[in-house]
């Protein structure tokens, strides 16, 4: 049985938000209309976007990393801290330590995209290159034990309390909502997500989303205890964690109502819509939420929906690629 102690309470989730200080920025949600939308939504219901793709950085990772990074003490600070990263966690990490005047070293294989490589260096980080993601973790860890703090991308409750502020402003701006469709990876930021949802609106039902081919929750769910899966296969490599973890499996096992499974041709045609209607430029996690709920349409009408745009951090090659693999059916 799952231990319901560690969800964060709303007024911590309220004081964490407050905390940001505009720091972290208020990401507008929207309600999406668009002649193309209106053909391939449920019936009568009526969307929302939350547009996180607009958080600095473009993705919601600065809000776990600043809210871990706020609880350091002044002397852990000031040594600075250390992420591993292929992306969008190294970029979270630069523009948090920015902010509060640490320093951020972010392991990175060398394989990870040059442009978000380029990325967290134009962001301030010290990138230091490894052969491969197994080499960039004990880089990390021979780091910690030099005194820097290590920042996980998505597990720990502080990293959960930082992305439930994301859950918390949708719902302030959009009112009350039927169902909520947001993105997994390892799981953080639907934990904290689903967590303020539940609280908030206890019948709105949370669907978890996450690639056919880097499906580590589903299996954790049927497992009952976090799985570690072979291979990730999928376009969506901001969804590619290997494995869930403890504390953010717990959350989302307790609020998280349903989990969906898409391919990365659903990822495709889901980028190529927010493309051509809604003139959203996205990476293919922020494409998910939207894949699944369209996965879902049939059992969706009449309702209120929100879907979390997730992240906008993809090279114009790649996104032509998807957009092309994915544009088929959309006039
Ligand atoms: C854009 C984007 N969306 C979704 C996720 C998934 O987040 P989590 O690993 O917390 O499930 C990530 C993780 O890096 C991301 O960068």
């Amino acid at each position: 049985m799952v231990d319901p102690s560690p969800t964060p309470s709303l007024e911590q989730i309220q004081r964490a938000w407050q905390r940001f200080e505009g720091q972290i920025r208020e990401t507008p949600s929207w309600q999406w209309q668009g002649h193309r939308i209106d053909r391939s939504k449920p019936i009568d219901s009526t969307l929302f976007l939350k547009l996180e793709l607009f958080q600095h950085t473009g993705s919601f990772k600065p809000r776990g990393a600043m809210t871990v990074m706020r609880e350091l003490a002044p002397d852990a600070l000031q040594r600075g801290v250390v992420g591993v990263s292929a992306g969008n966690h190294g970029m979270a990490l630069a523009f948090a330590a920015a902010a509060l005047g640490a320093r951020a070293t972010v392991a990175m294989p060398e394989t990870a995209s040059p442009a978000r490589v380029e990325a967290c260096r134009a962001l301030g980080a010290e990138v230091v290159l490894t052969p491969d993601i197994a080499s960039a973790f004990a880089k990390a860890e021979e780091l910690e034990r030099d005194g820097l703090s290590y920042v996980h991308p998505f597990e720990g409750p502080l990293t959960a309390l930082g992305t439930a502020t994301l859950g918390l402003e949708f719902l302030r701006q959009v009112g009350k909502l039927d169902a909520l469709f947001v993105a997994i990876g390892g799981g953080g930021l639907a934990a904290g997500v689903a967590a303020a949802v539940k609280q908030l609106q206890p019948r709105c039902r949370v669907f978890g989303v996450e690639p056919e081919g880097a499906d580590s929750m589903h299996r954790s769910f049927a497992a009952g205890a976090p799985q570690r899966i072979d291979a990730v296969r999928t376009i969506a490599d901001s969804l590619g964690s290997p494995t869930a973890m403890p504390y953010s499996f717990a959350l989302c096992r307790q609020h998280v109502d349903e989990l969906v499974k898409v391919s990365d041709d659903e990822l495709c045609a889901a980028m190529a819509l927010l493309f051509a209607d809604a003139k959203l430029a996205v990476e293919p996690a922020g494409a998910a939420a939207l894949a699944a709920m369209l996965q879902c349409r049939e059992r969706l009408a009449g309702q209120r929906i929100g879907l979390v745009v997730c992240g906008a951090n993809v090279d114009p090659d790649a996104f032509a690629d998807c957009l092309r693999r994915g544009r088929t059916g959309i006039v």
